[in-house]
């Protein structure tokens, strides 16, 4: 996409125009009775958007109605979602997007529906072009909408479509190295610092869980560290993300039991997307947070290497660990991560991952499931991020009963609670590898849409690049 801000003034200008503001303002822009009347009583039968046809141009007129949402800012969003699916099934290549009530706020959430729609995966397609959508270049009109506004939002939604593009890509063409080689590109292309320790490394390291997960793998296992460090930064403790990086999930020797379970599993990596995503915003937009993401990745493959069902292993931080189920992968790989952070003395970890079946079975796409040992403010601070970008958050009870469903006959722990609670067991198996102020986020229902949804296009939807740039603006 390409964006164009210009001063508004008065004229009308030449071209395709869309009209943003409240529906009541919009007959000055019509100077034909009729034409209004028309207007008037599109809106009255509850259409939300409304065209009319000249002879050289065509004016759209959008209103904000959705009765089954409630928050106003995530209606303006749909709002421009809808508008952007009507000019592209119009095949519309550029249009004039007109700020009518001089209000900066509707114009952000606006434009913002419409870049997060205008996404499209098109790169198997031999007829690439084909299959992206017209539209291509924004010109806002607007005396209130800043450039620097539009700054800010490009960068946030460059980072969503990024984050994306790494979700989307099957296991064909992102294996743990590939997915080191694409923040090593990050790296170069932003202000952020990347180190990838390698199997070595991560053998030195200790890393039992990373490497019993990857022993069944063609591909060696990675372990990312990216690094956003400013010099007027706000806290002299990092913070701290960790992305649950499985390029692909079958399961292992606990091969995925339901049906069709396995297909959208090269997704299992949306939690190490996310954040690197939310890395990539934060720091193109220089955002003063010093901030480091852990990105742990591997395949989950079946193999005669491959780690079985009863094995022992010791992790980063010395514990053993029953396997009992290999498809139980997730939080392996994420307690070494989480383990590590431990060096950094972090003000706070924040963990994302597509890491539990439960937690998708409760919440389904509208939100994440979090839980964790940070204070009363940091969980009041993600709930209100998580309205603000409607990323929604909902937190689940952590209380230590649950770690006794973990407890093994012949190890430490076992990877496995019962057939309760699994997104609670789940968090609690990754708490004994904590030693700070933590959240974990189980991502696994929204961070993947099996189809479209208002702005969320299907496959990876980035969930959480949105509600981490937030939260971490609101540090500022
Ligand atoms: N990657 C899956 C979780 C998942 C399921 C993510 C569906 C997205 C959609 C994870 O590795 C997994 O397999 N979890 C198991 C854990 C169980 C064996 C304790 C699950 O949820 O079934
Ligand atoms: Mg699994
Ligand atoms: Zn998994």
């Amino acid at each position: 996409m390409k964006y164009n801000l210009y001063q508004y003034k008065k004229e009308i200008p030449e071209g395709i125009c869309l009209f943003v503001g409240k529906e009541s303002n919009y007959s000055k822009f019509l100077n034909d009775e009729k034409q209004i009347k028309y207007l008037n009583s599109q809106f009255e039968k509850e259409k939300n958007i409304v065209e009319i046809n000249f002879y050289d141009s065509k004016f759209y007129f959008v209103n904000f109605k959705n009765e089954t949402i409630s928050n106003q800012n995530e209606k303006i969003r749909e709002s421009g979602s809808k508008m952007t699916s009507v000019l592209n099934s119009d095949k519309i290549k550029e249009i004039n997007i007109i700020d009518v009530d001089k209000d900066a706020d509707l114009i952000n959430l606006f434009v913002e529906g419409m870049i997060l729609v205008n996404y499209s995966f098109t790169r198997y397609y031999k007829e690439e072009e084909k299959k992206k959508p017209t539209l291509g270049i924004l010109n806002i009109y607007s005396s209130e909408f800043k450039q620097e506004n539009l700054s800010e939002l490009e960068k946030i939604t460059d980072a969503v479509y990024f984050a994306r593009d790494l979700a989307n890509e099957p296991f064909s063409g992102l294996n743990a190295l590939q997915f080191s080689e694409k923040l090593k590109q990050l790296a170069k292309s932003s202000d952020l610092n990347v180190h990838v320790l390698n199997k070595k490394d991560i053998e030195d390291n200790g890393m039992g869980g990373l490497l019993a997960v990857n022993k069944g793998s063609e591909h060696p296992p990675t372990f990312n560290i990216l690094e956003w460090k400013p010099e007027n930064a706000v806290n002299s403790k990092p913070y701290i993300l960790v992305g649950k990086g499985i390029v692909f999930d079958s399961g292992g020797y606990s091969i995925k039991p339901t049906k069709n379970s396995m297909d959208m599993m090269k997704f299992d990596m949306a939690g190490a997307a996310a954040v690197a995503g939310a890395v990539k915003a934060v720091s193109e937009n220089r955002l003063p947070v010093h901030i480091i993401a852990l990105i742990p990745a591997t395949d989950n493959a079946v193999d005669a290497k491959s780690y079985v069902p009863g094995d022992v292993i010791k992790m980063h931080n010395g514990l053993f660990v029953e396997v009992l189920n290999t498809d139980a992968e997730g939080r392996l790989i994420l307690a070494d991560a989480l383990s590590y952070a431990q060096k950094y003395n972090p003000e706070l970890v924040l963990d994302l991952a597509t890491l539990t079946g439960a937690a998708a079975y409760c919440i389904g796409t509208q939100a994440s499931v979090i839980m964790g040992t940070a204070d009363d403010t940091v969980f009041d601070n993600l709930k209100q991020s998580g309205e603000n970008v409607y990323e929604r958050v909902v937190q689940f009870p952590f209380w230590d009963e649950y770690k006794d469903m973990l407890k093994s006959k012949i190890a430490d722990i076992k990877n496995i609670g019962g057939s309760e609670a699994g997104a609670i067991t789940a968090g609690k198996f990754l708490e004994y590898f904590t030693d700070y102020p933590w959240v974990h986020i189980d991502i696994a229902g929204p961070a993947i849409m099996s189809k479209k949804s208002a702005y969320r296009t299907e496959g990876g939807s980035a969930y959480g690049v949105r509600l981490l740039y937030d939260f971490f603006k609101n540090m500022i």
